[in-house]
């Protein structure tokens, strides 16, 4: 069974008032405003909760995540619902599971061709962490924005290819926690042109996915993505 958010497509509502105010009250204390305030937010949490595997796919915007992933988080990261408050510090109340990030950036964060800070790994690493999800494998697409050996030769200080950075963590996992492994995944786009990932079960093992996408663009071309 898969889940899919298309973050992009259907941006999560923006936090306000309401919901500021709401996430603070005890559900006991919830009255009907609180309860609509607070709808989308059980409706998230509640997919997440069943995931036994997470995929997040998302670009890098202006060094970090996209707003409507942060906004998606907001609603995810909740005092007494997915973390504790204590004198220790927050603690995640979600079980741990598989997540994979999958990272796209027009330019180069990581490695010796990096121009520009990443607050994008590690905020998202930190804030899984704050809600008990420690399990995270990154990938990172770099320079999908470079263009092909036209750009590369052109004037100007050379750039590696577009490179993906991290599969070689994924395929050293144990084979019954490899992502791949009972599933066929397929790439479509939809009216609006956004990309659309799926997986399929091809085996007797079904654990349940929750697929976040948040690009706006078309899906990468070529490698294992
Ligand atoms: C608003 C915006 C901000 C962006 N900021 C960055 C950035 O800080 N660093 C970077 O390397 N690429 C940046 N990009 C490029 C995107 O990361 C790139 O287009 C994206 O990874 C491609 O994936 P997509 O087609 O699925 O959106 C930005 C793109 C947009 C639209």
């Amino acid at each position: 069974m898969v889940i899919r958010r298309d973050l992009a497509a259907t941006p999560p509502p923006a936090i306000d008032t309401v919901f500021a105010e709401a996430i603070l009250r005890r559900p006991d204390e919830w009255d009907a405003t609180d309860r609509n305030a607070l709808a989308y937010s059980e409706e998230v949490i509640g997919e997440l909760e069943v995931a036994d595997v997470v995929v997040v796919a998302t670009p890098m915007n202006n060094y970090t995540v996209p707003a409507t992933l942060k906004t998606w988080i907001d609603h995810v990261v909740r005092i007494r619902r997915t973390f504790a408050s204590t004198p220790e510090g927050k603690v995640g109340m979600l079980r741990d599971r598989p997540t994979y990030v999958v990272t796209s950036a027009g330019g180069y964060h990581a490695g010796d061709d990096a121009l520009q800070p990443d607050f994008l790994t590690p905020y998202l690493r930190a804030v899984l962490a704050t809600i008990g999800i420690h399990d995270v494998r990154f990938v990172a697409l770099q320079g999908v924005t470079r263009g092909g050996p036209t750009r590369r030769s052109a004037p100007g200080p050379r750039r590696s290819p577009p490179w993906i950075n991290g599969w070689g963590s994924i395929r050293r996992r144990p084979p019954d926690q490899r992502p791949g492994r009972g599933t066929q995944r397929s790439t479509s786009h939809n009216s609006n042109g956004f990309a659309q990932e799926s997986y399929v079960q091809t085996s007797d093992y079904r654990p349940r996915w929750l697929g976040l996408f948040t690009g706006h663009g078309k899906a990468p071309r070529g490698g294992p993505l």
